[in-house]
């Protein structure tokens, strides 16, 4: 399936000819296969009379050479499915196995995405980037202070370089443009938590999706906000470059070296927020974060700090 949407990927007119003489099978089996790519897939595929089929609309495919190139260079063994569960769960199982590490794993589709706080992410095939870093952390999670501050950095530089100058923060690590998501962060530790520890790094980007009913919130994506279909590996490899420094400035430095970037970066500075924990919300002025990463809110005259894992924040009055 994975070459005949390579043929096709550029969205231009293939003859049925053409395509069968490259898969070395029948007209007839072409357009079965095109058939299966329409069901399975949910891509949709014009036929027209004389001039052959093309993709409704070009997609941009996963390079898995140039990708596995690209990465050799910043020392990360480097993993692409063509579907999988969740990169997240992939990565995990990964890194439980003996396999070499850092590894990323990424994949066209995810039949089981996961976000924070237990909700679905949304992954069609081939329109967004899927994500997951597999580290090995020694010394347990106390190095993890900020780290996933610092991974919705990596994604908001990446952001930027390909264009777009509005994109920023919403702690701990929403990624937010004009109001809605574009990318979100979810961290994931499997080990001794106070000794050797791996973690995992997810990271998904809404590259070229144009249009979902399934997703639960605003959002955005490269392709809405810059007018064109991106290319997934490009993106895939700016992030994997920033991402890279990030991690080595972190081990050096920790978190407390990037706060003040961080807060500059972050779209609710300043602004009345009501955080919810569990039953209990609390309201206040956002002041920023601290060197572990906590959220610094003005509550009632005083500060307080609150960690990440199952708070959510929301602007008051929204
Ligand atoms: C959030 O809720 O904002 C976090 C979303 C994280 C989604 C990414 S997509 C790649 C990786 N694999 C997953 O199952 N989740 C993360």
């Amino acid at each position: 399936m994975h070459t005949l949407l390579k043929l096709l990927e550029d969205g231009a007119f293939h003859s049925g000819e053409d395509l069968g003489l490259a898969l070395g099978v029948s007209r007839s089996a072409v357009w079965k296969k095109l058939q299966q790519v329409q069901a399975d897939l949910g891509i949709e595929v014009y036929k027209v009379r004389g001039r052959g089929y093309r993709l409704a609309s070009p997609l941009s495919l996963l390079d898995d050479e140039a990708l596995r190139r690209e990465h050799m260079g910043l020392g990360w063994a480097c993993r692409i499915h063509e579907t999988i569960d969740s990169t997240n769960a992939e990565a995990m199982r990964v890194a439980n196995s003996d396999a070499e590490l850092p590894c990323l794993v990424l994949a066209e589709q995810q039949t089981a995405g996961r976000g924070r706080r237990g909700r679905h992410w949304v992954s069609p095939f081939a329109e967004n980037l899927y994500y997951s870093l597999a580290l090995r952390m020694d010394g347990g999670t106390r190095r993890l202070d900020g780290l996933s501050l610092l991974v919705g950095l990596a994604v908001v530089d990446t952001l930027r370089e390909l264009g777009i100058d509005t994109a920023g923060l919403k702690w701990p690590n929403d990624i937010l443009v004009g109001g809605k998501k574009l990318a979100g962060v979810l961290l994931e530790i499997t080990g001794d938590p106070a000794n050797v520890c791996h973690v995992i790094i997810g990271i998904g980007i809404n590259v070229n999706m144009r249009e979902s009913s399934n997703v639960d919130q605003p959002w955005t994506s490269l392709a809405l906000e810059l007018g064109l279909v991106q290319d997934r590996n490009k993106v895939a490899c700016a992030l994997s470059r920033n991402l890279s420094a990030y991690l080595a400035g972190h081990q050096e430095k920790g978190f407390a070296a990037y706060r003040r970037d961080w807060e500059e970066k972050h779209l609710w500075q300043g602004l009345v927020v009501a955080l919810t924990a569990g039953a209990t919300i609390t309201q206040g002025v956002v002041l920023g974060v601290g060197d572990d990463g906590a959220l610094r809110l003005k509550v009632g005259g005083r500060e307080e700090h609150f960690s990440g894992g199952e708070v959510s924040l929301r602007l008051q009055g929204n």
